[in-house]
C-alpha cells in the first residue's frame, strides 16, 4: 500500500525529535504539519483532514526539502517566513530574531502604560528600541490609536524586515523606522520607552539551541558579561530623550535580572518625581518586563 500524507508526517515527527529540531513528538508532528502545509499550500485543517490520501509527488519534494531544513536546525519562522505575535502575522528571516511569545507581556504592559498615560486622549510619543522585526512597535501601533512610534534598531538587515512589515500593516504614517545605535537618532522627547535589547550573558550565548545560536543575529542575543549592557548604555542615553513629565519606560529582561535592571532604571530616571517599579510575570511566571513609571497620577 502506498504511504499515507498520516505516515509521513508522523515519519517526519519522529525525525524531528531525533534530530533534537523538536522538543518532543507532539511539537515534532506540529511542525511536520505546518511543513506540508506550507509545501501543499494548505492550512494545517486541511492537513490533518487529507492524512488518509496518498500524497502528491510534487507536495512530497516540497515537503522534505523544508523538512531537511529543519533538521539542520534552521528556525521553522524563517522556513515559513512568518510567525504569529499578538494576534498579527510577522514576516521574519535571516538578520531578524523571530519575535518570542514572552514579549507579548512587553507589548500588553506598553498598552496599559500608554493607555493610562495623562496625555492618552492626545498623543503619546512611543519609542521601540531594538525593532528588529517591528513586532513590538507595530503591534503598539495597531492597537493603541493615539501612539506615534519610531523604531530603531542597528541593524540595517533587521530594520528592512520592519520595513516589509510596517508596509503589509499598512502603519506608515503612524511608525517611522530609524537606523543608529539606541535613541541616539531620535530627535523628539519621548512620553514612553519600550525595548527589547539583547540580554542573554556572554558566556551562556554558546548554550544556547543551535537554531538561534547557528541562525539569529548574534546582535540580537549577547548582552555583555551579565547580561545588562545594552540596558547601562539604554539608561545613559534615556534622560536626554524623555520628556519633563509623564513618562515611563519599560524592558524585557532574563531570568533574575529584573531588579538589577530596576535599579539601572531608577538610577537613570532619577527620584523626582518618585519613580514608580512594576514587574510583569510572562505565561511562566518570570519576571520578564520591568516598567517604572514617573509623573503618572497614582491610583
Ligand atoms: C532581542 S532582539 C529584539 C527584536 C524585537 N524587538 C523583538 O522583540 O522581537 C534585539 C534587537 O536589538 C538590536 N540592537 C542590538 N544592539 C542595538 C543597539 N545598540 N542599538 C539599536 N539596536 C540594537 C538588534 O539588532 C536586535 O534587532
Amino acid at each position: 500500500m502506498p504511504p499515507r500524507i498520516s505516515g509521513r508526517l508522523l515519519e517526519a515527527a519522529r525525525q524531528l525529535v531525533a534530530a533534537r529540531a523538536a522538543d518532543d513528538l507532539d511539537e515534532g508532528r506540529l511542525e511536520a504539519e505546518l511543513l506540508y502545509g506550507e509545501a501543499a499550500g494548505w492550512d494545517r485543517v486541511h492537513v490533518l483532514a487529507s492524512g488518509a490520501e496518498v500524497p502528491d509527488t510534487a507536495v512530497l519534494g516540497r515537503f522534505e526539502t523544508l523538512l531537511l531544513r529543519r533538521l539542520a536546525h534552521e528556525p521553522l519562522a524563517y522556513i515559513l517566513g512568518r510567525r504569529e505575535f499578538y494576534g498579527l502575522t510577522f514576516e521574519v528571516g535571516p538578520g531578524c530574531l523571530v519575535p518570542r511569545p514572552e514579549t507579548e507581556t512587553l507589548v500588553e504592559a506598553g498598552l496599559a502604560a500608554i493607555r493610562e498615560h495623562p496625555h492618552a486622549r492626545r498623543l503619546v510619543r512611543v519609542a521601540d528600541v531594538g525593532t528588529g522585526s517591528g513586532a513590538i512597535a507595530l503591534s503598539i501601533a495597531h492597537h493603541a490609536l493615539q501612539a506615534q512610534v519610531v523604531a530603531i534598531d542597528a541593524s540595517s538587515e533587521a530594520l528592512a524586515w520592519a520595513g516589509t512589515n510596517r508596509r503589509r500593516l499598512a502603519l506608515e504614517g503612524r511608525v517611522v523606522l530609524l537606523t543608529g545605535d539606541l535613541l541616539e537618532p531620535v530627535g523628539e522627547p519621548l512620553d514612553v520607552v519600550l525595548a527589547n535589547l539583547p540580554y542573554i550573558p556572554s558566556d551562556e550565548v554558546d548554550a544556547l539551541p543551535e537554531v538561534i545560536r547557528s541562525h539569529e543575529p548574534h546582535l540580537a542575543v549577547d548582552g555583555g558579561p551579565d547580561g545588562l549592557d545594552a540596558y547601562r548604555a539604554l539608561c545613559a542615553q534615556l534622560p536626554a530623550h524623555l520628556v519633563d513629565g509623564p513618562r515611563a519606560v519599560l524592558v524585557e529582561v532574563g531570568s533574575g535580572q529584573a531588579t538589577f535592571a530596576a535599579d539601572l532604571l531608577t538610577a537613570a530616571l532619577g527620584d523626582t518625581p518618585a519613580p514608580e517599579v512594576r514587574y510583569h510575570r510572562d505565561l511562566a511566571g518570570t519576571r520578564r518586563v520591568v516598567e517604572v513609571r514617573q509623573g503618572y497620577p497614582r491610583n
